[in-house]
């Protein structure tokens, strides 16, 4: 059947297109290689495997919000540290970007993981950017998700940009179609999207995320989780603007809670609930089939985490690997 069509001319061409943009689509995570450390380092990943469990035995949120803390470095100019460079006086650093402060945590586990690979390592052999993704992956699998090899050999930025991070990252207020722009012009699909909002299966939100959705979106939020949401984060802003939710059922499970709410008009945020209303449209679809299987959440999920690892890594001799997370080699 597929030999009878590309013996069509004009097939043949279109297919040979589509390979070359495929290839074109994998050229910057062909540079990244999950055996990047074997011989320069071989104890580095089960040394960070080995800290993200303490971290996570001792405080589960702690793998969501590492698995966060990978998400907002790679929307950013990619996946390149760039979010643990602490501010200086003469330096401005993403961490108090809108979408971060007060928010995004993780940074001491960083710190320690760091450490303790650069002893293990006996020097400075894995970025910091590295790290986080490791982190991410392992965090996962703490909490019960799927495995994947993650593809290795980033380096870390020496700048940062605040101003990207206001405008990279997506906000729960946006809607699908803001959310689905956002996506695909870091290159994601709306099947990446749906995939790796079920991130939200883990940890926690403020109220200050969530308190419009509470009292505006009536008609499209659960009236019992409505109920038990605003006796932690009254209708007045300011107060109990940092009280937590979880974002779904089971916060420290990695499972299909997440979509099963979304059924339900549970979902938290308001971009959550945007990916389910109910109707006919992809995102809905896709929703329903990761609330009846797992399987295919786990798969796509881990997929989607490789896709999104590899957003514009800084490889070869750009960037630098960065001996201390928080700050630049040479300031
Ligand atoms: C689709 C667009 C997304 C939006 C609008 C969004 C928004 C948010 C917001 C507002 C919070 C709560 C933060 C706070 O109150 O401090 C949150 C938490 C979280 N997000 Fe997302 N998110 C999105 C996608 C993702 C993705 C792609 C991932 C990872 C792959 C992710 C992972 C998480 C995790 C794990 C938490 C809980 C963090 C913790 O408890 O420390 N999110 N997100
Ligand atoms: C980023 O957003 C924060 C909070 O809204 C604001 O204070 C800051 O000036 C913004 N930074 C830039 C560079 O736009
Ligand atoms: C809800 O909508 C009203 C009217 O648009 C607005 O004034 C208010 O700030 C919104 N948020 C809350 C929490 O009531």
């Amino acid at each position: 059947m597929v030999v009878s069509i590309l013996t069509h001319p004009f097939m043949a061409a279109a297919a040979c297109v589509a390979v070359a943009l495929a290839l074109l689509a994998t050229t910057s995570s062909a540079q990244l290689d999950p055996h990047f450390y074997d011989k320069a380092c071989p104890a580095a990943l089960p040394t960070i495997k080995r800290l993200v469990e303490e971290a996570v035995a001792a405080e589960p949120r702690m793998g969501a919000s590492l698995l966060r803390l990978h998400f907002h470095d790679c929307f950013v100019n990619g996946c390149d540290g760039s979010i643990l460079l602490d501010d200086t006086p003469f330096f401005t650093g993403e961490t108090m970007a809108a979408p971060n402060a007060n928010s995004v945590r993780g940074f001491d586990v960083i710190d320690r993981i760091k450490g303790a690979v650069n002893a293990a390592c006996r020097g400075n052999v894995v970025s910091c950017a590295d790290v986080v993704a490791i982190a991410a992956r392992d965090s996962v699998v703490a909490l019960g998700g799927p495995s994947y090899d993650v593809p290795l050999g980033r380096r870390d930025a020496r700048t940062a940009s605040q101003a990207a991070a206001n405008s990279s990252i997506p906000a729960p207020t946006f809607g699908i179609d803001r959310l689905a722009s956002n996506f695909a012009s870091h290159g994601l699909s709306l099947q990446d999207l749906v995939a790796l909002s079920g991130a939200h299966t883990l940890g926690f939100s403020r109220c200050t995320n969530f308190r419009d959705r509470l009292y505006n979106e009536t008609a499209t939020l659960d009236g019992s989780l409505a109920a038990s949401l605003r006796a932690a984060c009254p209708r007045a802003a300011g107060t109990g603007d940092d009280s937590l939710a979880p974002l779904d059922p089971t916060p420290a499970r990695f499972d299909a809670a997440y979509f099963a709410s979304l059924l339900r008009n549970r979902g938290v945020l308001h971009s959550d609930q945007q990916l389910f209303a109910g109707g006919p449209g992809v995102a809905d679809a896709l929703v329903r089939l990761y609330a009846a299987d797992t399987d295919a959440f786990r798969r796509d999920f881990a997929d989607a985490m490789v896709r999104m690892g590899s957003l514009s890594p800084l490889t070869g001799s750009n960037g630098e690997i960065r001996y201390n997370c928080r700050k630049v080699n040479y300031s």
